[in-house]
């Protein structure tokens, strides 16, 4: 699939499970929540991996709208990192939930507005759908369980340990199958 795509792709899955959990109460609330960690983690280090290298190379003013993104993805991990620990549902969780998904929001609306279509004006297409491929292998690679063959059950979502550790598990993973 095309990078491009294939980002817009999961932006809308990810939108959509914030609006499951910010619905609020039910019994699925953690599980979801979980799924949405999971889905975050998965696609902001494949982005890293593969997106912020081609947007320094290639876009107009590519340094500057790189380290913009970056700037606002570490912003939305140090969130996650405070929502840890924190008891689902309580008043400080949902005020960490609300900042959580707003900023977010904000910064795929920046990656929809300022970033992707700069890519789309100065990188060759073909070069674009072989990105999108790599852009699915390194989210794929990202084990964001510590046992990476346990089936997507929901005990298995509930596994998925400390968010920092996730998420360098996820990077190491993904440059290690990158340097390959
Ligand atoms: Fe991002
Ligand atoms: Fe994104």
């Amino acid at each position: 699939m095309e990078l491009v795509a294939a980002l817009l792709e999961d932006h809308e899955e990810i939108r959509s499970l914030f609006d499951k959990v910010a619905a609020g109460p039910g019994p699925r609330r953690e599980e979801r929540f979980d799924q949405l960690r999971e889905q975050l983690v998965r696609h902001e280090v494949a982005e890293e991996a593969i997106v912020r290298p081609l947007t320094k190379r290639y876009a107009a003013d590519g340094e500057r709208v790189a380290h913009a993104r970056v700037n606002e993805e570490s912003n939305a991990e140090a969130i996650l990192k405070e929502m840890e620990g924190t008891e689902m549902g309580s008043a400080r969780w949902d005020r960490l939930f609300e900042r959580l998904h707003t900023a977010v929001l904000r910064h795929a609306a920046k990656e929809e507005s300022v970033e992707f279509p700069r890519l789309q004006a100065t990188v060759d297409p073909a070069e674009l759908t072989k990105r999108g491929t790599m852009f699915a292998t390194a989210k794929r690679l990202a084990p964001t369980h510590p046992h990476p063959m346990t089936p997507n059950s929901p005990a298995a979502t509930m596994l998925l340990g400390p968010v920092a550790a996730v998420i360098d598990r996820a990077r190491d993973a993904v440059a290690k199958a990158l340097s390959t």
